[in-house]
């Protein structure tokens, strides 16, 4: 039965990681992939990181499984770490953090969760967004409705468009929102914007969906969770996907968290019961590492402070990076004006490139990233810049 199988197309994101490893010219450049690298071109493991996994290595003591819902230190620095250790959401017992595998399965909970345990069948996505969201959302049947995000022309937050939009959005539906540095255009909302945004979901009813895969790459671990915090604040329920993979560098460990927040501890308890129902039929229960290592370095207020420090570094030499982008675009004799890429926060910046543009990019100059025009800034280096910027002048 298996000839009738259509080949599925190569993933526009993690297919181009594939493609780059083939590519044999030595000048290639991967902006594709959201993976952050340091100026020397290298993915590097964070000191914090590094020193816990030594903990951990000298002194687990057993392989025995974890629970369905994980490290339980994990997920108790998670949800303080989304709301703040001393909120009411996590003080009043109304959140329930598991831990999960990275942001993309706690994305995949979340969808199962919803289908299963509410009568939501509408899912409001950002247009442009992630791919993976539509591809998660139609994997469990629901139904997607766009809501724009992206005013191409003035390179900003096509804010009336989107409450238009989202004006249409019933009450029970779910409305997905990037936490912060929003992919793939780096623009976040203002905090009078989140204001706005929560007091029209409060009154029309919405599940609010945060997707929330960046936080301290764009100002800080305080300053990025605003929106959420906003949120928090004037719901009774809403949903959190959660991820380590950027902002610990723990990609391949797969850690993320699903986070439930109901209008009651009680609630909130019966509903985990039904998230853990979830997580047995996918995969039992998650593995230890990754989140033994990020629950490690929470605790300890040194290591603490070492990965904070180091989170700020990664944070401003993404942001030295844009200045140097839009500096030597110009400088290189681009005509048009790429100052917006300063203000775009987080890993990506949608540089307005078409996608023959980017095609050429690949072909021409060994440059490659996604089709929509998106570029990881934080995989450009004082060592490949030069190359880009004279290649994407070429190609404008
Ligand atoms: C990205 O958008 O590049 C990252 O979130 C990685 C991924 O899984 O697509």
């Amino acid at each position: 039965m298996f000839e009738h199988i259509h080949a599925a197309p190569a993933d526009p994101i993690l297919g181009l990681g594939e493609a780059f490893k083939s590519e044999t010219r030595s000048n290639k450049i991967n902006l594709g992939i959201g993976v952050y690298k340091d100026a020397k071109g290298n993915t590097p493991i964070m000191q914090a990181v590094k020193e816990a996994e030594g903990r951990l290595f000298k002194f687990e003591t057993s392989k025995n499984y974890l629970a369905i819902d994980g490290v339980a230190e994990f997920n108790a620095r998670t949800k303080a770490l989304l709301f703040g250790a001393d909120s009411e959401v996590v003080s009043q017992g109304r959140a329930c953090t598991v831990q999960s595998l990275g942001g993309t399965g706690a994305l995949r909970i979340a969808a199962e969760f919803i289908k299963r345990q509410t009568k939501a069948r509408n899912v409001w996505i950002s247009s442009p967004t992630w791919p993976n969201h539509n591809a998660i959302f139609n994997a469990v049947g629901m139904t997607i409705c766009e809501y724009r995000w992206y005013d191409a022309e003035r390179k900003a937050l096509d804010w009336d468009n989107l409450i238009a939009d989202l004006s249409r959005a019933d009450a029970g539906d779910v409305v997905l929102l990037h936490g912060c540095c929003h992919n793939p255009t780096g623009i976040d909302p203002t905090p009078a914007q989140w204001e706005a945004l929560a007091k029209m979901s409060a009154q029309k009813g919405w599940l609010p969906l945060f997707d929330f895969a960046y936080q301290g790459l764009a100002n800080g671990l305080e300053e990025d969770a605003l929106g959420l915090r906003t949120f928090a604040a004037t719901h009774q329920e809403l949903l959190v996907s959660s991820s380590f993979s950027k902002n610990f560098g723990l990609y391949n460990e797969r850690v993320g968290a699903f986070t439930l927040v109901a209008a009651t501890k009680e609630i909130a308890a019966t509903a985990l019961t039904q998230v853990k129902a979830i997580v047995r039929t996918l995969y039992s229960n998650p593995a230890s590492h990754g989140a033994a290592t990020v629950a490690t370095v929470l605790a300890d207020p040194e290591l603490r402070k070492s990965w904070e420090d180091e989170l700020s570094e990664m944070r401003n030499r993404i942001k030295q990076m844009r200045h140097r982008f839009v500096e030597l675009l110009k400088q290189y004799g681009a005509e048009q004006d790429f100052s917006f890429i300063i203000e775009q926060n987080g890993m990506f910046s949608f540089s307005g490139l078409s996608a023959e543009q980017v095609d050429r990019l690949k072909e021409e100059f060994a440059i490659y990233a996604v089709r929509s025009g998106r570029i990881n800034v934080a995989g450009i280096t004082e060592d490949n810049i030069h190359h880009l910027c004279q290649s994407i002048v070429k190609v404008l």
